[in-house]
């Protein structure tokens, strides 16, 4: 038994995808999440300095009690964790791996697709995993960049976003796909509308929810889980706190407004 909290960071609120994950699988566990809205988007960014912007998201919730900290991050998880969790004690946990093995389970005809910012696509972590799994795997990767800034202004399910979504998906529609790896925070927000494009049949691989999945196998197997009945949560920003205030109701259906604090990430 473990009562220290689950650090959780992201780029900015698209994490939050990944606490509401975690509160439904693991109710009892205390989160502290950090969204780095002073410095966001990260996908778009030099591997550089996500490395760098990833540390310092760290070191901050280093200074909670964390038992475990995930990295809610698509791009963060793709690029900077591999490198970074190996110089911390106590585990750093990326989307890529839980979501990889939940679309190799997936998979029936081998043709898996992959979506996220430009700079997952670009790094390219998800397809070395996947043929790791499987060599014989195909792999249709797509960066769409104009999804984030859709779900953020609130045209998620927006007659635009169903021609974006069209005009970005064609090619991975096309080569046949069986399942889709959702992979950036905020596509899960998305979901009802990449599933109209792709069709029924195929299968949308959530990361923030195979990674709470994960969390709570390794908390359990570890020992590690908390024995409260009901968790609290804090939240930091690194920006303004009233903007985050307002979107993040669209993630976490609740308003939480009143408990976001802000910090200063250039000190960490
Ligand atoms: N959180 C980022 C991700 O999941 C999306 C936003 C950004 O570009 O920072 O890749």
């Amino acid at each position: 038994m473990d009562n220290r909290c689950i650090g959780v960071f992201d780029s900015g609120l698209g994490g939050l995808t990944c606490v509401r994950e975690l509160s439904k699988v693991l109710p009892g566990e205390d989160v502290v999440y950090f969204g780095d809205t002073g410095r966001v988007p990260y996908g778009s960014r030099s591997e550089e300095t996500i490395k760098k912007y990833v540390r310092s998201d760290i070191e901050f919730l280093m200074t909670h009690p964390v038992k475990l900290i995930v990295a809610a991050c698509g791009t963060a998880s793709a690029i900077a964790v591999p490198e970074l969790a190996v110089e911390y004690d106590v585990p750093v946990i990326g989307v890529v791996e839980s979501a990889v093995s939940a679309a190799v389970s997936a998979t029936k005809n081998g043709k898996i697709g992959v979506i996220g910012t430009s700079g997952t696509v670009r790094n390219g972590k998800y397809r070395d995993l996947l043929h790791k799994a499987d060599k014989g795997f195909e792999v249709f990767a797509k960066a769409c960049p104009l999804f984030v800034p859709l779900v953020e202004n609130g045209y998620a399910d927006h007659e635009v976003a169903y021609i974006i979504c069209r005009e970005y998906l064609e090619d991975i529609k096309k080569g046949g796909v069986d399942t889709l790896i959702l992979g950036c925070t905020h596509y899960p927000i998305m979901k009802s509308v990449i599933s109209s494009v792709m069709g029924d049949s195929v299968t949308l691989i959530d990361p923030g929810a195979e990674v709470a999945r994960y969390v709570g196998e390794f908390l359990k197997s570890n020992e590690l889980m908390s024995d409260n009945k009901c968790g609290s949560n804090k939240y930091f920003v690194s920006d303004s706190t009233e903007d985050f205030g307002k979107i993040a109701g669209l993630f976490l259906g609740k308003d939480i407004s009143d408990i976001v604090k802000q910090i200063d990430i250039e000190k960490y």
